[in-house]
């Protein structure tokens, strides 16, 4: 017989009380939104089955916004070896994905690390219960909201219980930078490989980057550096002067009596870029992969610009989230990629990453994050396009 829905209530507040005395919390406080991290129906984690179930068995559901990180398979992103491998170890993929549905997903398809793509975008000082590395320093840095960079099921508890522990980045004094960042670099700089510096420099204090307002910063630049300043390090939290919402207001009274300053220039920058490379070079890669963080409507639609008149001669995936992906079918920008010979999808890269038998494949990515954690080779932008695409 199923526990009493009170009964799971009890056992999940006891859970997050214990775990936000761990991290000095002495209340718990409303929480408006809720991000999932573990997304992939791996079918040896046991443990997070069971849970989800109880859940579901008491007839809980979230009391908040709900969506997920990416979904593990496509089968049109993975070549067949992977398809077959992939299939078996994600092999719950459908049950998880219908207890989560119980669990009040917000909609079928609300699968990605972009949440706030997708309508699960939180308002300026609203708390919440993210987890996801990349979308909780979006949040945090971008918005302004306010969450910690949760464990899986932490997430989900205080989704269904509607509160969460009062600690870390959710407090005033936290959100104070402990660095201060001049970026002094003379061309605009790439974001991914500033984020990874950053991160790699800090480990997981907040930083002050002054130096960016003159390059009309893109949002979906800040998404990108915030992704690895979150895996070099493990930063949740950045500002950036006059640009970024609790910047704009405090300025810096943000910064901590004492701090410490991060000079980054070109050739700083240059030897980030080189160890994101990992020292290879790939002539053709079996696949690109670009989109992780999953890219805005605004980025598919620059990459459409970008490869105009152009064909890439790997198997390339451009990533963003199911329903951006919908939307995009019916416009010029997806006619514009697919006649540039990419391939859009929805997946996690990692995922497919994670699949033993990938190693066997040739891996190139834009991303500092899906490079940092696996075995795919940095490459930047304008380089990628002119090595692995010729003219049409
Ligand atoms: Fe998103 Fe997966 Fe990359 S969750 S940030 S696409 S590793």
């Amino acid at each position: 017989m199923s526990a009493t829905k009170e009964a799971i209530e009890k056992k999940c507040r006891d859970i997050l009380e214990s775990y936000g005395r761990v991290y000095g919390a002495e209340r718990m406080v409303e929480c408006k939104s809720c991000h999932f991290v573990t997304s992939c129906g791996l079918r040896f984690v046991k443990s997070m089955f069971a849970i989800l179930q109880e859940l579901v068995d008491a007839g809980l559901k979230c009391k908040v916004p709900l969506t997920a990180n990416p979904r593990p398979l496509d089968p049109k992103a993975y070549p067949l070896v992977e398809r077959l491998v992939g299939g078996y170890i994600y092999g719950k993929q459908q049950l998880l994905e219908s207890l989560l549905l119980k669990l009040g997903l917000m909609h079928p398809d609300a699968y990605t690390c972009t949440p706030y793509y997708i309508g699960n975008k939180p308002s300026y000082g609203d708390v919440l219960a993210w987890a996801e590395s990349s979308a909780v320093i979006y949040a945090n840095s971008v918005l302004g909201a306010r969450t910690n960079r949760n464990s899986s099921m932490v997430e989900i508890m205080s989704g269904v219980l509607g509160v969460t522990p009062e600690f870390g980045l959710l407090l005033d004094e936290n959100r104070k930078a402990g660095w201060l960042v001049e970026v002094r670099t003379s061309q605009r700089p790439n974001f991914f490989a500033l984020g990874s510096l950053i991160g790699k420099t800090l480990g997981e204090d907040v930083p002050y980057i002054v130096g960016l307002e003159k390059w009309e910063v893109k949002e979906y630049e800040l998404k990108d550096m915030g992704a690895a300043m979150a895996v070099w390090g493990a930063v949740g939290l950045f500002h950036v002067e006059g640009v970024t919402p609790e910047a704009v207001e405090m300025g810096r009274r943000l910064l901590r009596s004492e701090y410490r300053t991060l000079v980054v220039d070109d050739k700083a920058l240059k030897e980030m870029e080189a160890l994101m490379s990992k020292g290879q070079r790939l002539e053709k890669p079996d696949l690109v992969v670009i989109g992780c963080p999953h890219l805005s409507k605004e980025q598919l639609a620059s990459w459409a610009e970008r490869l105009e008149g152009r064909r890439m001669v790997s198997k390339t995936l451009l990533l963003a989230a199911p329903p951006i992906v919908s939307e995009l079918r019916s416009s010029r920008t997806y006619t514009r990629l697919r006649e540039a010979g990419v391939e859009l999808s929805s997946i996690c890269p990692l995922m497919l990453t994670n699949v033993p038998t990938s190693k066997r494949l040739s891996i190139a990515t834009n991303s500092g994050k899906l490079a940092y954690y696996s075995h795919a080779v940095y490459v930047a932008d304008d380089e990628l396009v002119a090595r692995f695409s010729r003219g049409a």
